[in-house]
Formats: structure tokens, sequence, C-alpha cells
């Protein structure tokens, strides 16, 4: 079943029976030139090393055991808004943690939690609301008092079931993009599209008002517009596996201009987010356990009470966690430097198993450029400098998004001298490793083109 159709067979697109929607979708979003080429594929022994398709499953099948589908990327489909009833005082902090923040009480509401079996959670949509749920708050327990009023320890009302849940889950047991951005909205409006952005709202919220909402939402609108690019990722690597020239040139071209959809989206960003807002209210929530405010208060991390002793380091929360940009690189052939690919390699432990899976499977198999070199076309070339430049705008477009969210209001801020300030969430020293991802992007094309920034 498609990810993003529900138990109910109703679609993320709305109230139209799955199974219609499902053959919709399939046959509107997927261009003729890929469902044509997986019979094809599907034959080729390398293929099935690479990403196993049998010739009885479809793409869209295929898709939905990486958690993906071509209509909303990597979007959780229909995702729970409420946990059972056994779970009411995760509900109740969770989906008041501005409120309770706010009203300076967030920590007494915390340490009165009830300790909670997290085995009654069963499905995978439980896990992944119990995992936005339990991250939230851990997150609003630790930053409440700003960074110089941090706790040692996570009571273990919370840190037990929330490591429990990440490890069923196989993620961090810290606020991640695949929770915040992926598993973290509901939809407004049930008679229109969930795909449209207005349409669909957080379900648990961080200090910030709109520009905390602006930002979690343009991130999952990026991600969810990227889901075609996923087909065109996939349908490029065969093609090359097929040694089919001109299917290669089509998808570069439908990949470029996916590419190019979510760079217009990321822009949006700048006239819905505050950077002030966003750098000096949203982002404290969203640093490491173990970033420079433990350090500096002598904790080395945060110790997760009823699991260890030991204090537990894990990055802070980062669009760098999407899968959506490294799924291109993957197929695209884009080798970064060493410290770069490690730090990407620390990214992928934050996401979902089986979109890390997805990355992995395209890594595999013939080298794109290399193929491109050897057609010897002055098209093929095109197309593949041509997509590669996309990508490397989109990557100075998020240069200037961050140079204005993260560097302009660390330079006025008077703690600039404080080193994890003027590094990533994620923990990298954010304009150097930028700009070096944007390099090894046009350092992979036949004829680099400049960049503006
Ligand atoms: C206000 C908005 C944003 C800010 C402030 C921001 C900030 C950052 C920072 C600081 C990094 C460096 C890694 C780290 O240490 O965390 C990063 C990396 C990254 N971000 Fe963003 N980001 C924003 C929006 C987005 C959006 C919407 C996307 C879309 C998917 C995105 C995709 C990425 C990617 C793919 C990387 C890894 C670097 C690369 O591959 O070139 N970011 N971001």
């Amino acid at each position: 079943m498609c990810p993003m159709l529900n138990e109910n067979s109703k679609c993320i697109l709305g109230r139209l029976p799955g199974r219609f929607v499902r053959r919709q979708i399939f046959n509107v979003m997927i261009p003729a030139v890929l469902r044509s080429s997986f019979p094809i594929a599907m034959s080729d022994p390398a293929v099935n090393t690479m990403i196993k398709v049998d010739s009885q499953e479809s793409l869209e099948e295929k898709l939905s055991t990486y958690h993906v589908s071509p209509v909303c990327g990597y979007l959780l489909s229909s995702p729970r808004s409420m946990l059972p009833g056994y779970f009411d005082d995760w509900n109740e902090i969770a989906l008041h943690l501005t409120d309770f923040i706010e009203e300076g009480n967030i920590r007494q509401k915390v340490e009165k939690m009830s300790v909670l079996d997290h085995e009654q959670l069963t499905s995978h949509r439980e896990l992944r609301l119990a995992h936005l749920m339990l991250t939230g708050i851990a997150a609003a327990y630790v930053w409440t008092d700003g960074v110089k009023g941090i706790p040692k320890f996570l009571p273990s009302c919370v840190a037990v079931p929330l490591w429990r849940v990440s490890e069923r889950l196989g993620v961090q047991p810290i606020m991640s993009h695949c929770s915040w951005s992926l598993a973290n909205w509901k939809i407004i409006d049930q008679s229109k599209p969930a795909t449209d952005l207005k349409n669909r709202e957080l379900i648990v919220n961080l200090p910030g008002g709109d520009t905390a909402k602006w930002f979690f939402l343009m991130q999952q609108q990026t991600d969810l517009i990227s889901g075609p690019g996923i087909a065109y990722a996939i349908g490029m690597k065969k093609a090359v596996l097929d040694g089919d020239e001109v299917r290669l040139v089509q998808n570069l071209g439908l990949l470029k201009s996916t590419v190019k959809k979510m760079e217009v989206c990321i822009k949006q960003i700048h006239g819905l987010c505050d950077p002030d807002t966003f750098f000096h209210v949203l982002r404290p929530f969203m640093m490491g356990f173990g970033s420079q405010p433990f350090t500096a208060a002598g904790y080395g991390g945060l110790v997760f009470q009823g699991i260890s002793d030991v204090p537990q380091q894990h990055l802070g929360a980062s669009a760098a966690q999407s899968p959506a940009i490294p799924i291109f690189d993957a197929a695209l052939g884009i080798i970064h430097d060493t410290s770069n690919e490690n730090f990407h390699e620390t990214m992928r432990r934050y996401m979902l198993p089986a979109h890390r899976k997805l990355i992995e499977d395209l890594r595999k198999g013939p080298s794109t450029k290399t193929f491109v070199d050897k057609c010897s076309n002055e098209k093929t070339t095109k197309a593949y400098d041509d997509c590669l430049q996309a990508v490397a705008d989109f990557r100075s477009s998020h240069l200037k998004i961050v140079a204005r969210f993260i560097t302009i209001p660390l330079r006025k801020d008077e703690r600039k001298t404080e080193d994890a300030v003027a590094k990533g969430t994620g923990g990298s020293d954010v304009l150097k490793y930028l700009k070096s991802t944007r390099s090894a992007t046009t350092d992979t094309m036949f004829k680099t083109k400049t960049n503006s920034t």
C-alpha cells in the first residue's frame, strides 16, 4: 500500500477511495517514460541488487517499502494527531508545550507525568507521534530556562519511553527532522488536499509563533515537493543500468524541474519567518544534547534517567537530516569531501531506516557521471550539467537563508563569541560546510558555471 494512504484507504489528497486515487496518482504523477521503463529494468539482475523490483510489483508499491511516495515525498501519510487515552499525560503536555513554556511550569508538569508503558503503542503511526511528542517534551524540559539553565538529567517518565520508542523506530532520541518535519502535520479542511501548504497545520509547536510554524511547514513542503524527484532519481539510475541515454536525459530534465520547484519553495521562508525570532526564540530549543551549553555546564551530555548514568550526546535538529537532497546527490553521483561525507553519514542516523536505505541503494550501481562521459553526447552532458546546476542553485539559495537566519543574527548577538552558537544545530561549521557541499556539486559538472554567492 502506498504509504501516503491511510489504513482506511483514504488518500491524503482528499476523501476519495484509496484504490481509485492510487491509480490516478500513479498515472498522473509518474511520467510514461518511467512507467514503461520498469518492465525492462526489472528483468536486469543488476537492478535487483540496487533496488529490488520484481515483475509483480509496481514502482508505487516498491516506493512504499521505502516509506516514500511520488505524491508526498517523505511525509508520513495521515499521521495521528492524538495518542490513545492511556497516553493522555503525553497528549496533554505535548499539545500545549508553548503554553507551559510561557507559563514557566513545563518542568513541574513533566516531573508529575506518569511512567507509561511504551509497549502500549502498537502501530507505526503511534510510534511516530510518540516520538514527535516525547522529543518535544524533552526539548521543552531541557531548554525552557535558556542555554544557561539546562538540567543534568531527563526524568525517567520521558527518558525511558523516548529511548525505547526511538529504538523501535531506528532513530535518535532527540528532536529530529523525521518527526518535526515529516510527521508533524494535520489537515485543516478534509475536503481540500493536504498537499496544499495552507491546508496543513502542525500537531506539536514550539515557541516562536508564526516563524516556528512556517519554519517547520516550509521544510515539510520542500520534502513533499521533492516527491516526484524520487521516481526520477530511480529512473535515472535505471536508465544508466539499461544504457538508455534517451530515458536518462528525460529523467534528468524532470529531476531538474523538481529541484527548481524546491528552490522556489525554500525561498518563501524569507517572507514567512523572522530571522531574529528564529535565531533567539526557536533555535535554542533545537540544540543538541551535548552541545556547547552542556560542555559549559560541565555535564558532557544529558543523562537519560532509567536508561544509563552516562551522559548521552545527540545532535540537534537540522534539515540536513532530510533525505530529499542526499537522494539526488546519490543518484547524480555527487561526492562530498571526507569530512562532509562523515557529517552526512551522521545525519543519516537521524533519518528513518527506510529512508536511509533508499539513499544507500541509490549510491550503489554504476556511476551516472561515468555513463554520461562515455555517451560523449552534448545533449546528455548538458542535461546532466543542468540538473547539477539546479542542485547547486538550490544550495546557493539555501546558503542565503542560512546567512540571513543564522550568520547575521549571530553577528548582532552579543554572545557571538560562544562557539556553540556559531555552529549549525547539526553541529557543523555552517557557511564553510555549505559552500563546500555546493562546490562538490559544481565540481561534478563537465562544464562548471560560476555561482553568485
Ligand atoms: C530557516 C531555514 C533553514 C535554516 C536556518 C537552515 C540551516 C541549515 C544549517 C545550519 C545547515 C548546516 C547543517 C547543520 O549543522 O545543521 C543546514 C544544512 C542543510 N539544510 Fe538547511 N536550513 C533551513 C532550511 C532548509 C530547508 C527548507 C531545506 C530543504 C530540504 C534544507 C536542507 C538542508 C540540507 C540538504 C542541508 C545539508 C547541506 C547540503 O547538503 O548542502 N534546509 N541547514
